[in-house]
Parts: structure tokens; C-alpha cells; sequence
């Protein structure tokens, strides 16, 4: 028989994504809907370890849908990959009567999550991170809100870069992922993009290519570094060196994980976080909620976990294809 929760803890862990307010908020929301009492917990998995509890109202999670970051915290917490670690925190929900505990994170905050079910306590995993590198879903909270905050970055250095016949460099997040460097890349109409899944590190040929844009009358050469390859002002001065061409290199940096969310982020957001809710509710465990061919769904952990995930194909052959 399902275990019947009473107390659901929530709490945010791994890079921060602008977004997770609004999980957290219908997590605590929906969960109250249900009958439950909800308590926060500060600090990722770090706060969950010394005790950072408090009780969660539906009035603590007012204003904060339109707000970046995450009001309860975020930390990485080296402890919690431990088996010690693991005990002690279930240790804790237990002491708190935390029955039941929605973790928004990605792949890393999964894995906790995965260790403290089998521990005894009922955990969901809600997608939260701006790399959209979580197999299992199509969609995780803040991508949207980093892609549209790179896209019009990258406008603005796009602007001085055609006014004074330059190459850009602009290096976006994402880890070991290139999902912001695609979006961004089709968005922006870059002349290249760099992602780890796809870069042979063959400079050359991405020297002659800005050589044969600028014998085409481009008036910039815009390339869209992933973080994952990174060096992107040594970059700039090899390429200036090689062509001629004035070169400069931005690194976007952690501008992208900030700011309101999208509308597109805070409504997936809030049908998440209230799908965690219901699952716990339902006795569910050892899920994570997912956004797969146009439906909001749910996936064992040791299952999304084990899943691989690459760049789609066509809209990486289009993204060469426009910018010719
Ligand atoms: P993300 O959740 O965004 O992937 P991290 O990989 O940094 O971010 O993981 C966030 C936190 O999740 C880690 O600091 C750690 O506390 C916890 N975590 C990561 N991997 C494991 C693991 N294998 N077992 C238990 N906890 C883990
Ligand atoms: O996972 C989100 C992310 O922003 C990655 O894109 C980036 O590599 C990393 O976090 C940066 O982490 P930190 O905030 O610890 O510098």
C-alpha cells in the first residue's frame, strides 16, 4: 500500500534557474491544496543537513513568481554524495517529519534524490536547470529564460561588431552541454557555433571560413562559443593574429542563470512543481517530472538517470545551412 504523506519538504539544489520560484511556489501551493503542510528547506542538501527548516505558507510564496534565483537557496553539497551523508539527511526528514520531499535540481540533485527513496523517504525531482542537459525531458525550468537573455546579449555585440567589421566571440553556459550555444546560435544567425557534441577543434577551418565571410561582404563574423570548449580570449587572439580581422571575446557568464522568468518558464514551472505535489500526494516515489512530446509526465529516477541525450540533428544541420 502507498504511504500516505502528510509533511512534503522542498528544496533547490545545483546552479540556480530563474523559474525554480515558481516550482516552489506551486509546490507549496498545490500541496496545502491537498490537505499537506510543507516545509522549506534552505540551502540545497547542505541546509537539509543542518536542520535550515522552516514551515512553508501559501503567504510565504507570495511576489515571488516574477522574481530570479531561488528564495530558499541553492548550494552543492560534497556531504550528500557520501552514504553517511545520505543516512544523516534522511535521518533529518524523518526528525522533521518530512514524509515526502520535492528536489528541484538537475541530474546531481536526481541522484541524491534517488539515495534518500531508498532510504525510506518519498522523493520527486523537478527539472531545474538553465543547460537543458536532463535526458528525460524536452524542457527544464530557466532554459528558456537563459536562452532569451543570451539571444539578446548577443544582439547588442552584434550590433558593434558590424559597426566596426569585427569577429565576436560570445561564450555562453552550459556546462558540457551546447543546447544554449544552438538556441542561441539559430537565434542570433551566427556564422559558427562551438559545442562540445559537434566541434573537431579544427581552427583552421574556422579561420578560413571567417576569411571567405569577410571576401562575401559579412560585416561581422559572430561565433557562438560553448563553455564547454571555452578559451575564448585566447581564441579571439589567434583568430585576430591568423586573419587580420579585429577580433573580441565575451563571456556571458552568469548573467544567463538571472532575472525574471519567461512567462513560458513560470507557467512550466508551476505545472511542474503542482505535478510534484500530486505525485507525492498519489504515495508516488523515486519519480522525476518531465516535459516529453507536448504533455507534462513523470519517469522512475534510476530510469532518467540512465538515459542519454544529444543535440538534435536537424536543428544543428539548419543552423549551418543559415549561415552562409
Ligand atoms: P545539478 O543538480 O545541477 O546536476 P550538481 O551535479 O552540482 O548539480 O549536484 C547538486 C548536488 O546534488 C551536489 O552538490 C550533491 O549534494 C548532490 N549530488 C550530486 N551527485 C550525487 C550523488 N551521486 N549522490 C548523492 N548526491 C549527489
Ligand atoms: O549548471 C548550470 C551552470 O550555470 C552551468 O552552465 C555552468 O557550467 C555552471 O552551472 C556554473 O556553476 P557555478 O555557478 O558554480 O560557477
Amino acid at each position: 500500500m502507498a504511504k500516505e504523506i502528510n509533511t512534503i519538504g522542498v528544496l533547490t539544489s545545483g546552479g540556480d534557474a530563474s523559474g525554480m520560484n515558481a516550482a516552489i511556489r506551486a509546490v507549496v501551493r498545490k500541496s496545502i491544496y491537498n490537505g499537506k503542510t510543507v516545509k522549506g528547506i534552505y540551502r540545497g542538501y547542505s541546509g537539509l543537513l543542518n536542520e535550515e527548516i522552516r514551515d512553508l505558507t501559501a503567504r510565504d510564496v507570495s511576489d515571488t513568481i516574477s522574481r530570479g534565483g531561488t528564495i530558499l537557496g541553492t548550494a552543492r553539497c560534497a556531504e550528500m554524495r557520501t552514504e553517511e551523508g545520505q543516512r544523516q539527511a534522511a535521518e533529518v526528514c524523518r526528525k522533521h517529519g518530512i514524509d515526502g520531499l520535492v528536489v528541484i535540481g538537475g541530474d546531481g540533485s536526481f541522484a541524491g534524490a534517488q539515495k534518500l527513496a531508498a532510504l525510506g523517504i518519498n522523493t520527486i525531482g523537478v527539472p531545474g536547470t538553465i543547460d537543458l542537459d536532463i535526458a528525460c525531458t524536452e524542457y527544464t525550468i530557466g532554459f528558456d529564460t537563459a536562452i532569451n537573455t543570451a539571444m539578446e546579449a548577443i544582439d547588442k555585440v552584434r550590433d558593434t561588431s558590424t559597426s566596426h567589421e569585427r569577429c565576436s566571440i560570445i561564450e555562453v553556459m552550459g556546462r558540457h552541454a551546447g543546447y544554449i550555444a544552438l538556441y542561441c546560435g539559430i537565434a542570433n544567425g551566427a556564422e559558427d557555433i562551438l559545442v562540445v557534441e559537434k566541434y573537431d577543434y579544427d581552427e583552421q577551418k574556422l579561420i578560413n571560413n571567417i576569411i571567405r565571410n569577410k571576401k562575401r561582404g559579412k560585416k561581422h563574423h559572430i561565433i557562438v562559443n560553448a563553455e564547454g570548449i571555452g578559451h575564448s580570449t585566447s581564441m579571439a587572439r589567434r583568430i585576430q593574429a591568423a586573419t587580420g580581422i579585429e577580433t573580441r571575446a565575451t563571456i556571458l557568464g552568469h548573467m544567463q542563470r538571472g532575472g525574471s522568468p519567461t512567462c513560458k518558464d513560470r507557467v512550466y514551472a508551476s505545472m511542474m512543481g503542482a505535478y510534484a505535489a500530486d505525485l507525492l500526494c498519489e504515495g508516488k516515489t523515486n519519480r522525476v517530472v518531465g516535459y516529453s512530446h507536448g504533455d507534462f509526465t513523470d519517469f522512475d529516477i534510476d530510469d532518467a538517470l540512465a538515459m542519454q541525450k544529444e543535440l538534435p540533428e536537424n536543428m544543428w544541420q539548419t543552423a549551418r545551412a543559415l549561415s552562409v
